[in-house]
Order: C-alpha cells, then structure tokens, then sequence
C-alpha cells in the first residue's frame, strides 16, 4: 500500500538523520515484528535512546497475555492497547503511545518522580522511549469473538521502563525528528 511504503521511507529517512540503521524483514523477522520495531526505535532516536531488539521470550509472554482477551496488566514494563489490527500495529503504536501521549509528559524541573500532568497520560510515551530498556516483544490477538471485542496488543519491556524517580535518566528530551503522523 502506497501509504505504508511513504511510512516506511520516512522511518528510513529519519533512520539516516540520525545515524540509526531501519532493519527490514531479511533480519529473519516477520513484518509484525520488524514493524514494531521500528515504529518504536524512530521515537526512541528522537529520544536519543538506543533501539530495542526483538525478543522471543517477551513475545512468548506478550502472548500469553493478549490471549487473555482483558486490557489489564500482568507485569512491570508492559503497553496494551485494544482496537489495533495486526496489519497496521506500527502507525497505532506511533498514534496511540507516542502522538497523543508525548506533551502529556511534564519536563519542567519540579516534577514529580513520576511526572505526567495532572489529568493525563504519559506512560506508554515514557515506556517506548525508556533509553534503560533494550528489549521488546509484543503480540496483537484477535479478541473480537470475546466479550472485550477487539484486537489486544501487548508489548513487554526489558530492563522495565517507568520506574518510579528514574524518569529524568530515561526520558530526555526530544531532539525534533519528523513527525511520524500516519
Ligand atoms: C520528535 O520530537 C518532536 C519534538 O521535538 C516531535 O514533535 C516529533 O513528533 C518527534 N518525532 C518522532 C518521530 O518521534
């Protein structure tokens, strides 16, 4: 599709800026998994944090959890989001936990340990672009025979991002990449 090939060049583009490789699916990744990467490493250069590397065993347990059908946690460093088909995670992932969360975050220097604005959310911005977490593995069910009626997307974190008063080490600042508004 047209638009994901745009998408996918304004990845590599930004990729290039920054001096960060885009991986496409010859690294033996399927297109869900080397979506979700990259969808999740463009936010994280623009955060100067590293990338994160696909993990199997992050995956194993993503799974598990999605097959539960319920948006409800089940471990530290975790994002869920419901309504996300498996075919266009990545935009969702750059929408949902990056665009809409990314100004809920407050910077200014009194800031509570866990700093969202009063009101709003910011932990899923906050956990993508955590520079202490090198690993991720995400899953995305098809939930919509179940009484939640969605997909469900679950990804985990390792090391685990938003902990509490490590907030100012693992969120700096972005440092104005395009905007990936799919
Ligand atoms: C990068 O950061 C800027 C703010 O400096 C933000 O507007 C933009 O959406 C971000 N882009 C990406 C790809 O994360």
């Amino acid at each position: 599709m047209q638009i994901f090939t745009n998408i996918t060049s304004l990845i590599a583009a930004v990729g290039a800026v920054v001096g960060h490789d885009v991986i496409d699916e010859q690294a033996g990744l399927s297109e869900y998994q080397t979506d979700m990467l990259n969808y999740h490493n463009v936010h994280r250069w623009n955060h100067t944090s590293e990338s994160l590397s696909w993990s199997p065993k992050l995956e194993a347990a993503a799974k598990r959890t999605a097959h539960i059908c319920k948006l409800k946690h089940d471990r530290a460093g975790q994002n869920l989001a419901g309504a996300m088909r498996r075919d266009d995670v990545g935009p969702t992932v750059s929408n949902m936990w990056y665009n809409n969360e990314f100004s809920n975050y407050d910077r200014s220097p009194n800031a509570a340990s866990e700093p969202t604005k009063p009101g709003k959310v910011s932990g899923h911005f906050t956990q993508v672009v955590w520079s202490g977490s090198e690993r991720l593995g995400c899953y995305t069910a098809d939930c919509r025979k179940t009484p939640f009626g969605f997909f469900l997307t679950v990804c985990n974190y390792e090391p685990v991002g938003n902990v509490r008063g490590q907030y100012k080490k693992n969120v700096h600042k972005a440092i104005g990449y395009p905007v990936l508004r799919p």
